[in-house]
């Protein structure tokens, strides 16, 4: 087989490489947040949290101030920052009144702390399956899912587009369940015009440093239900000694952590906040730079974005049909590595992870599932969630838009190096050697 004239050799077979060097790290902290981070250090107080009920209980001045700020911009009532989003939605499923051997429906297309929150207060994890046009929950199967054990759903709005929140909160309202919404990857994405995280009776975002803003570290709880504010707070900061003098008497899941955010982090948070719409505004435009550069490429569906709902781009999710291409994932996969973008051919399902696989959690006796409290034999096996295991497997391919700072320069390049490997599919094909590509 010859390549055409036409045709440039894929770098997999010893062709020039479409991206040379590479792309600039998305560092989002700038000089306002030095100012910020210096201030406070100056200051000596670095933190001002007490585990005690007095006013220092609510955290210092940066910390309520970075709280103010981002219930004002998410436009919910309560705004609770924690160390972690992990810690932030440990705190959510605690606040919502979850019991042991509670179920709790939630998606295996998540980072895996979505469903280790849940078993942190030996409640059950419960696996539906997703939608392939969003990634998200599936509705369908989250109905399906539900038992009389169900007592919440964990929705992830995964890559930076929300969830179907409405449909997920009706069927929440018809079988009495809460709703907790894991926007980590999402912060500034709309759903009929609101936050994604907003909807749910609780949800939040991660100020991890990989994400559109963050503070190195760090989580903000958003939530317009008092008592599941003041519950998270009191998890967040040692409730069980708290409680007395406080006066609160549901005593469940009180038993509280140190999940404190420093005021150095809030500060920065402060300044990173008003950055945000900025960010997102010019991520959304590389992405729809990157959709036109790969349009009319075969077999390859680039991000749907349903009408009503904005995408804020974590990561910028591609599905291949394989029918149509007659090349596998690996081989795409392969190629487009060596012309140089760090595309990803898979993502998670955490129903696969070996806790759940082996029904290990706490100590070695397999608590809580061979424990009276789970009230039945909850299935992890493969197959639970064909639609998310077939991505997985086969058909799913990310790029980590958030990892860059990326010029309309560099996207070019990306679709230039997609337009080379698609060019070059037949070379990629089973059987189609190497040698004869020379
Ligand atoms: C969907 C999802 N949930 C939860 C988390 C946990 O957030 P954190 O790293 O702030 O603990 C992440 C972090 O990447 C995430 O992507």
């Amino acid at each position: 087989m010859n390549h055409s004239s036409k045709t440039e050799k894929l770098a997999l077979f010893g062709g020039p490489k479409t991206i040379q060097s590479d792309f600039k790290r998305y560092n989002p902290i700038g000089t306002e947040e030095v100012q910020a981070a210096k201030e406070v250090i100056e200051s000596g107080v670095l933190s001002q949290f007490l585990g005690a009920w007095h006013e220092d209980f609510y955290g210092g001045p940066k910390v309520r101030e970075f709280e103010y700020r981002c219930a004002e911009y998410f436009g919910v009532k309560h705004a609770v920052t924690f160390n972690s989003w992990t810690s932030g939605l440990v705190a959510a499923v605690g606040a919502i009144g979850i019991e042991p051997g509670d179920e709790v429906i939630v998606t295996p297309w998540t980072m895996s702390a979505s469903a280790t929150a849940i078993l942190h207060w030996n409640a059950i994890p419960v696996f539906a399956d997703i939608d392939p046009e969003t990634f998200n929950l599936d509705p369908k199967s989250v109905e399906a899912n539900i038992t009389s054990y169900t007592k919440a759903i964990m929705v992830a709005d995964i890559f930076g587009q929300s969830a179907d929140i409405d449909e997920l909160m009706a069927i929440a309202a018809k079988h009495g369940l809460k709703v907790i919404s894991d926007t980590a990857q999402a912060p500034g994405a709309l759903y009929k015009g609101k936050h994604a995280g907003t909807l749910a009776h609780v949800g939040g975002y991660s100020l991890n440093y990989h994400k559109h803003i963050h503070t190195g570290e760090g989580g903000i709880l958003v939530t317009d239900d008092d008592e599941i504010a003041e519950r998270s707070q009191l998890i967040r900061n040692h409730a069980e000694v708290v409680v007395g003098d406080k006066g609160v008497t549901k005593l469940s899941n009180m038993i509280g952590h140190n999940f404190r955010l420093g005021e150095i982090e809030c500060a920065i948070g402060i300044e990173q906040l008003k950055k945000l719409s900025g960010f997102v505004q010019s991520r959304q435009a590389m992405a729809d730079r990157l959709t036109a550069g790969l349009k009319g490429l075969r077999g390859l569906r680039t991000p749907l974005v349903k009408p009503d709902r904005s995408h804020v781009y974590y990561v910028y999710p591609l599905i291949l049909d394989i029918k149509k291409l007659g090349v596998g994932r690996e081989r795409i996969h392969a190629a487009l590595q060596a012309e140089g973008v760090a595309v990803s051919d898979r993502y998670q399902n955490i129903h696969l992870l070996p806790v759940y696989q082996r029904k290990l959690a706490y100590g070695s006796r397999g608590f809580p599932w061979t424990s009276d409290i789970c009230h039945r034999d909850v299935d992890y096996r493969k197959g639970i969630c064909p639609v998310a295991e077939e991505l997985n497997d086969v058909s799913y391919l990310g790029f980590g838009m958030c990892v860059y700072d990326l010029t309309e320069a560099d996207v070019d390049l990306i679709a230039a190096a997609f337009r080379k490997v698609w060019a070059n599919l037949n070379f990629l094909q089973e059987g189609a050697s190497v040698a004869s590509t020379a």
